[in-house]
């Protein structure tokens, strides 16, 4: 059984492209919803809240989980994967979702050596959107400077758009947000647009329409699930101790907010029926919740 965790609705875009690539396999979702977003949390607010969630899921029986949220990704998975792993789990493993998008970006893989490529002018521009958090981790520019170090990565906070898609805003609403980061991120560029765009928080590509409409026509913008799916695919050919095949593969859904509230919402995004459970230990009434 494969754990996927994140602060609510944004895992929901990975564990769609999970579900199809690995169909005989059993996945754990955990939404933390009633503390989402997290995006504008300190780094140790989201590192402990991180590590809570991947106990959870390690809990109900998963050796492996992948932290389909970004901002925690990029602000704990080092920290998990070196410190805490080694010390109460070590038979255990945590993946994030920024590996497979800097691999496809530098089309070098993670654990190769650098190339000898030198920066020099031409090389593209790929737009980051991400929480304020990721942004500030520079987990994005920092890992693809390594091994392309021609790329240029201009980066764009988007502060509002977890909490409107959390909240079910109207699309409208969430349609100017997302114009008014499409266009601060063109006003900072020096050719007036990227090449590539990455939606790095795994809740945008439950609204990539609204950015594929505002950012210019012929902008690639990379699918974040379909890589995530791809590389764990592969990972877990490389790993079949982590997690076996299941004749009769089983999705379970917990979240830490109102489970009728999630269900419905879940159940529109994804197109498909989701019943999410209440996770023990969490206040039942989402709302009395602050975050
Ligand atoms: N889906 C999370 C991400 O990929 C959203 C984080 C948040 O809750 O702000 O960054």
């Amino acid at each position: 059984m494969i754990g996927v965790f994140d602060s609510g609705y944004g895992g929901l875009t990975v564990l769609r492209a999970l579900l199809r690539d690995l169909p005989d396999r059993s996945f754990r979702y955990f939404g933390d919803h009633a503390l989402a977003p997290y995006g504008n949390r300190s780094a140790e607010e989201i590192h402990a809240l991180t590590r809570a969630a991947v106990e959870r899921l390690f809990g109900l029986g998963c050796r492996l989980v992948v932290v389909a949220c970004n901002t925690a990704a990029a602000t704990s998975l080092r920290r998990l994967q070196q410190t805490w792993l080694p010390a109460y789990h070590p038979d255990r493993r945590v993946l994030g979702v920024l590996v497979p998008v800097v691999e496809a970006i530098t089309g070098v893989a993670w654990m190769a050596p650098p190339p000898a490529r030198h920066p020099g002018p031409g090389g593209r521009t790929v737009a980051v959107f991400a929480t304020r958090q990721t942004v500030l981790s520079n987990a994005y520019p920092i890992e693809i400077g390594k091994r392309a170090p021609d790329v240029t990565v201009v980066q764009q906070a988007c502060p509002t758009l977890v909490d409107l898609i959390e909240s079910g805003q109207p699309v409208e609403r969430i349609r100017h947000a997302v114009e008014d980061y499409v266009d601060q991120l063109m006003g900072r560029l020096p050719s007036g647009r990227p090449d590539v765009a990455v939606l790095g928080c795994t809740h945008y590509p439950l609204i990539a329409d609204l950015f594929a409409e505002a950012l210019p026509s012929g902008v690639e913008v990379l699918s974040q699930p379909d890589l995530v799916a791809r590389s764990l695919s592969a990972y877990l050919l490389r790993h079949p101790e982590l997690d076996r095949r299941d004749a009769a593969p089983q999705v379970g859904f917990l979240t830490s907010g109102d489970p009728v509230q999630v269900s419905r919402r879940s159940t529109a995004f994804l197109g498909c029926r989701v019943d999410f459970r209440h996770a023990s230990g969490y206040p039942s009434n989402a709302s009395a919740v602050s975050s």
